[in-house]
């Protein structure tokens, strides 16, 4: 039987109408059976993922592709809706800003077709193209215009979605490789079968040179409106999951420098503990069945490595301190409350007989027996245990004897300030009209060695972008995570994101993020050579790059939200974002256009109900600019934009809360 190459599709169904009422959208099971249908070839299936209803909402639309091409990367996501003259359909604008290569071929074999139908095809305005591996498709809202224009692709999908995935064709098409597929699908054979891999050594042909401004090129020719597209937080911190990698394994000393590690290694006990039988109690070791009585006190056995005592015999007893050794032949201990000096040596110095007053001893009793706290062999730190502050995780380590352990390195992260106008925090002097402190540099370099990261301080790079490259460069090979701040908003001289595109050849994963503050944060991915590997088959590694807005509050919120949980996660922390708290709110906060992070000070409820709960109090005035804002702020406040609901709060060194906002 000849294997099936299987091609996963996304559908996305713009419709405000059917975002309130999804019984109303018939396109949708259109679409699916339509694809169903055209996977009757043996060697071909169309499996249909996910269908999602949204309005006609530009960020809608843009969240659910970008996730579906750079997140999941689907091979095909098809829209349908939103492609007329209608003042709400803008599908097609929403679209095309997240293509890396159109598509005009199938975007005019949809309109020549439709024109043999209908004049109306004429005011069609669909695009196709190419985002990643994914190709994407926006169809008409109509059912039947839907079905038909997909219908008159749907011969050449398989061929294009196959090419634009990157899949080599021997993977891909095991009996017949391209050609038999387009024999099936009745097409002329392609002149030359394409050789894919000369296509996808870009994971993101997402806005690449064509989008980002020209280095060296005059002021003239700048962008004067992002072309980035705005994401929202979560798929913003969605794509950085994506781009992150787990570090390396490697052994680690059990100490102070193993908190906040990860175990990459479950942890046995090599011994049962405890190894020997040990008594719990302060008294006197006897044979159980001996009852009430007066005995000669015959040893003395300490919690300290001595000796093995004598064995003990019926009609005896041995004096036996909490922790020591039970001498063999002793099967309980009575406590010493339970018993009376008969009898000592002259001197006073030692027992000589005792009185057992306890009577129904039972077998064991007050005996630790061996291995009864743990047993041989048994997991005492499963893998993923984080190593916290508090001392457990550390005392068990020490308790079943280990010198290290394996867990994952700490990635290494490299901090710079960019801007002409920056100068150093401790420069003496006052500061000259149009001069800043850098405050960033500090503040980052702070809060990542304090959240237990490696840090490398690349300083204050002018801005002149071979300076911005060479140390850009350095960064990305020392470190495993660079971050920048300034450099990155459309007023400021955006040297960043063509230095990362042209001159490193990285990929800016996403260039805006609709949040206050923080709205300019770029992330990028740059591959760099691996050490030590032989020139022309050299390997290269993805490396993360933040370029944070360089407002301090923004870099400080933008940091704890993009920055920190990745870091988390590339040492294996679960769950890599920050924690999320209830508080109760103790002012009225404004709402923004924007979702807003708005800084605050957490604490337990104290005051007259002193109920226990977390509270809130807002730090003053928001402006990002402000940097005291973020001072006394150990979270923020993730205020929904104005017109949404639901209230949630995250932040700073770990507090997030989450409240529900009544009105
Ligand atoms: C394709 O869609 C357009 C509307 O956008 C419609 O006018 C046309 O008839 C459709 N084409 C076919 C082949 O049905």
């Amino acid at each position: 039987m000849a294997s099936t190459t299987t091609l996963t599709v996304a559908l996305l169904i713009v419709s405000t109408t059917a975002s309130r009422d999804p019984t109303t959208d018939a396109s949708g099971q259109l679409l699916r059976d339509l694809l169903l249908a055209a996977s009757t070839t043996p060697a071909l299936t169309w499996e249909v993922t996910e269908t999602l209803i949204v309005p006609d909402d530009t960020q809608a639309i843009q969240d659910a592709v970008v996730r579906w091409a750079d997140v999941e990367k689907v091979n095909l996501v098809v829209t349908t809706g939103g492609t007329g003259f209608a003042i709400s359909d803008g599908t097609p604008e929403a679209v095309r800003p997240l293509l890396g290569k159109e598509a005009p071929g199938l975007v005019h074999a949809m309109l020549s077709t439709s024109l043999k139908i209908t004049p109306y095809a004429m005011m069609a305005r669909p695009v196709a193209g190419v985002r990643a591996h994914t190709l994407i498709v926006t169809l008409p809202g109509s059912p039947k215009g839907a079905k038909e224009n997909l219908s008159c692709l749907l011969p050449l999908l398989p061929h294009a979605c196959i090419q634009c995935s990157g899949l080599t064709s021997s993977r891909a098409l095991h009996s017949g490789g391209t050609p038999a597929l387009e024999a099936r699908s009745g097409l002329p054979p392609s002149s030359s079968t394409p050789s894919t891999h000369h296509h996808h050594h870009h994971d993101h042909p997402t806005p690449r040179a064509h989008t980002a401004n020209t280095l060296n090129g005059p002021v003239t020719s700048r962008h004067r409106a992002s072309p980035y597209p705005l994401l929202t937080v979560s798929a913003a911190t969605a794509l950085i999951a994506a781009e992150t990698t787990p570090t390396d394994i490697v052994p680690r000393p059990v100490g102070p420098s193993l908190v906040g590690h990860i175990l990459a290694e479950d942890v046995t006990a090599p011994h049962p503990i405890p190894a020997f039988r040990a008594s719990i109690v302060d008294g006197y070791a006897v044979v159980h069945t001996d009852g009430p009585g007066v005995y000669p006190v015959v040893s003395v056995s300490h919690a300290s490595p001595a000796t093995p005592t004598a064995p003990l015999l019926p009609g005896q007893a041995a004096r036996i301190t909490t922790g020591a050794p039970l001498p063999a032949g002793a099967t309980a201990v009575v406590m010493v409350e339970d018993t009376e000096l008969v009898r000592a040596t002259p001197d006073s110095s030692e027992e000589l007989e005792v009185r057992i007053l306890a009577s129904d001893l039972r077998p064991g009793e007050n005996i630790r027996e061996i291995g009864s706290d743990v047993a041989e062999g048994t997991v005492v730190l499963p893998r993923g245990s984080a190593i916290s502050a508090v001392g457990g995780e550390i005392g068990l380590l020490a308790s079943v004897g280990r010198r290290d352990v394996r867990v994952r390195r700490k990635p290494v992260v490299a901090v710079l300030s960019t801007g002409d106008e920056v100068v150093p925090h401790d420069r003496e002097g006052v500061l000259r009209a149009g001069e800043i402190r850098d405050t960033n540099r500090p503040a980052l370099l702070s809060a990542i060695a304090a959240s237990g990261f490696p840090t490398v301080d690349l300083g204050i790079v002018a801005d002149a972008a071979g300076e911005l490259e060479r140390v850009l460069r350095a960064g990305l090979e020392g470190a495993d995570v660079v971050v920048t701040t300034g450099g990155v908003s459309m007023g400021e001289l955006d040297l960043l994101k063509p230095t990362v595109e042209q001159a490193l050849g990285g990929s800016v994963v996403f260039g805006r993020v609709a949040m206050k503050p923080g709205k300019p944060t770029t992330f990028a991915t740059v591959p760099v050579a691996v050490p030590g590997s032989k020139e022309g088959e050299e390997k290269k590694k993805k490396k993360l790059l933040f370029a944070l807005p360089g407002n301090p509050a923004s870099a400080i919120v933008t940091y704890h939200l993009f920055v920190l949980p990745a870091l988390r996660a590339m040492v294996g922390m679960v769950p890599a974002g920050l924690p999320v708290v209830r508080v109760v709110l103790q002012e009225d906060v404004r709402l923004d256009e924007r979702p807003e992070y708005h800084r605050v000070r957490i604490a337990a409820g104290g005051g007259d109900d002193g109920d226990g709960r977390l509270r809130a109090w807002s730090t003053g005035g928001q402006r990002s600019s402000r940097v005291g804002s973020a001072g006394g702020a150990n979270g923020v406040l993730v205020l929904p934009a104005r017109g949404e609901c639901g209230l949630k709060v995250e932040l700073l060194s770990g507090i997030r809360t989450r409240y529900p906002l009544s009105s």
